[in-house]
């Protein structure tokens, strides 16, 4: 694992998308795995500045979404699909077909989600997953408690997650219960993982799923045992991480653990 500490938020974006960048320019056919929430916009912001003013190319990039609330249209704007057409597919050149997320509406949800996992097989696996942190320790929606091999299927969101997505509806009464969510199986099994996390909210996870005990208790503690992973922290969300790191802080800061 290695973990860098950046400034700010948008220093911490500007590295993530060096990395993403540099896997597109080296296999434009990249397989990416995609997260919704606060955490990546500035990444996805500084992609699409890339693609305009660079001609960065997504034309045979092949994106799937971690996860998609139950129950939401793609059209409702607090669906992960509007999320991801409203904050970067609809500004870069990605064709239609090559991009997956969860249906929501799925009638038969299990029969999907076998689909799901069978489409991210047939892709040729995933070559590099951006993932976001709850501050419970979730990632995608596996939620505390989740079984670390689990693949794409329901799960029932906690309270505290509820309560954390209110932020983005009219009342906590609208927040969707249950959601379709990659596993942490699934996840896993990306060849390379991309942890973002900024702010103070997040220090608890973070000292949790990087310093902390393996455990389904912080799903995201699984990344100690992935081959290849960048966490990418702002000095806010990596400020509870253990003292072997000197007291100053520079503009990039590598721990390779
Ligand atoms: C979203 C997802 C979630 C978020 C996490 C952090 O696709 O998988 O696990 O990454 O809840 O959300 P933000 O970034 O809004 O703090």
């Amino acid at each position: 694992m290695l973990v860098i500490l950046k400034d700010n938020y948008d220093a911490m974006s500007r590295e993530a998308a060096l990395i993403v960048v540099d896997r597109l320019r080296k296999k434009p056919n990249l397989v990416l795995g995609l997260a919704t929430g606060s955490t990546p916009l500035g990444l996805y912001r500084e992609l699409i500045r890339m693609h305009v003013d660079e001609g960065l190319d997504f034309s045979k990039v092949v994106t799937f979404n971690l996860d998609e609330y139950v129950g939401l249209s793609p059209r409702h704007d607090q669906s992960y699909q509007y999320f991801m057409r409203e904050n970067l597919f609809k500004h870069i050149n990605i064709p239609q077909q090559n991009i997956h997320l969860p249906d929501g509406m799925a009638q038969d949800i299990d029969g999907f989600c076998d689909w799901y996992e069978s489409e991210i097989s047939k892709a040729g696996g995933i070559d590099l997953q951006v993932l976001g942190i709850g501050p419970n320790g979730h990632i995608a929606f596996n939620e505390p408690g989740s079984s670390l091999g689990s693949r794409t299927r329901i799960k029932t969101l906690t309270e505290n997650t509820m309560r954390t997505n209110a932020r983005f509806f009219k009342d906590i009464l609208e927040v969707p219960k249950y959601a379709i969510t990659m596993g942490v199986g699934t996840i896993m099994d990306s060849r390379e993982l991309l942890l973002l996390a900024n702010g103070a909210g997040k220090a608890d996870a973070i000292r949790a799923a990087v310093e902390g005990p393996l455990t389904g208790q912080c799903p995201a503690s699984i990344i100690q045992l992935h081959r290849k992973t960048f966490v990418i922290l702002d000095r806010e969300a990596g400020c509870k991480l253990s003292g072997s790191y000197p007291g100053t802080w520079r503009s990039s800061f590598l721990l390779d653990r």
